[in-house]
């Protein structure tokens, strides 16, 4: 298949800070063994903050935005990959050190592409995306450290974010009670909808002042850090463990060592950016099978273009987007 010379992508400059659908050629793109002709992407918080300029996100400038891709394979200098595999990228540098999925064409080191699940779409990969595969990820270490259904419910904050209704999905899924926090209570039905045992407006939550207050969850998947996670920590059950995934509300973290040596409770790290690839494929693998959302269509709930992109990031900042929005490139 051949590559037109020009093509359309939306790309982030700095000093001052530009980002626009532009006119580019492949060599405008950072080198890369594997090149598809992009399908479909999505948009995390990390793309808003990348794309309004209001994080530092990208390492070198000008870059493609995006930080998930889904295509087919054009060209290939890798043996592992052919012209016409369906492929997908998350994280992995893209729109941090590389150029990203928000273009017609992107190319990949060969290193970081994951043949797609047969059982997923192009679309479903990115409905599913960054966001998913960190909830995973949250759901993998958990586990690692011994988080079981019956242990108790787990609590999910930011739920109404992609990582959050992804997380609710992808939990209940393999077998946990979830709950979930939101500062939006207009959405508990749509949380309710993808799994939500019970919800909580973050409004009216009291955490607490003790170093330990009464246990109240089991575990836990953070989305907002600050003195959300802080209280957190003073209400797992003994045992029990916190994935800390973001920071949408704050970087601070104010604890005591109480319920680490006297619960023994984990605080866990998540970094899906970089993934080491063996468990990447088998993160996918689960995505696509018994950790398969089944909601899906419920959490994608807004398919938008790249020439949309702003005014999508302007909400996704201001704390109101629902769920994930997939991005139309090329696909069907
Ligand atoms: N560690 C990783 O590898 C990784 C990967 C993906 C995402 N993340 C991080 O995880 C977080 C969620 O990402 P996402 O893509 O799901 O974003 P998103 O779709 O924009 O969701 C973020 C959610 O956080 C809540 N929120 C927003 N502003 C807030 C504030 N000021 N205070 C408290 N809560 C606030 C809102 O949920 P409610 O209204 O329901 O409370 C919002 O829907 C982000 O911080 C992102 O950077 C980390």
């Amino acid at each position: 298949m051949s590559i037109p010379e020009h093509f359309r992508a939306y790309r982030i400059h700095t000093s001052p800070h530009r980002a626009a659908v532009e006119n580019i050629t492949l060599a405008d793109l950072n080198s890369g063994e594997v090149t598809i002709r992009v399908a479909w992407s999505s948009v995390n918080y990390k793309d808003a903050l990348a794309g309004t300029g209001q994080g530092k996100i990208l390492r070198q400038f000008p870059l493609v935005g995006g930080i998930d891709v889904a295509g087919h394979v054009v060209e290939s200098r890798d043996p592992r990959f052919r012209e016409g595999d369906a492929v997908l990228t998350t994280g992995s540098g893209l729109s941090e050190t590389r150029d990203g999925g928000y273009s017609e064409y992107a190319r990949l080191e060969a290193d970081w592409v994951v043949p797609l699940p047969p059982t997923l779409s192009l679309r479903d990969a990115m409905a599913i995306g960054t966001a998913g595969f960190t909830a995973a990820l949250c759901l993998w270490r958990m586990q690692s450290v011994g988080q079981k259904p019956d242990m108790g419910p787990i609590v999910v904050t930011g739920a109404t974010g992609g990582v959050g209704m992804l997380a609710i999905d992808i939990y209940t899924r393999a077998g946990f009670e979830v709950h979930a926090i939101t500062g939006k209570p207009e959405q508990f039905e749509a949380l309710i909808a993808v799994g939500a045992r019970q919800c909580v407006a973050r409004a009216g939550l009291y955490l607490g002042m003790r170093p330990m207050e009464s246990a109240t969850w089991a575990g836990a998947v953070d989305n907002v850090g600050g003195d959300l996670l802080s209280g957190l920590t003073r209400m797992i059950k003994p045992w029990g463990s916190i994935a800390s995934c973001g920071m949408a509300g704050g970087i601070e973290l104010h604890t005591t060592v109480m319920p680490f040596i006297i619960r023994g409770i984990s605080l866990l790290g998540i970094n899906s950016s970089g993934t080491p690839y063996p468990v990447r494929a088998d993160l996918w693998q689960r995505l696509a099978q018994e950790w398969r959302p089944r909601h899906l269509e419920k959490i994608v709930t807004r398919e938008a273009t790249l020439d949309e992109l702003p005014e999508v990031f302007d909400t996704l900042m201001a704390g109101g987007a629902l769920g994930r929005t997939v991005v139309r490139i090329g696909g069907e």
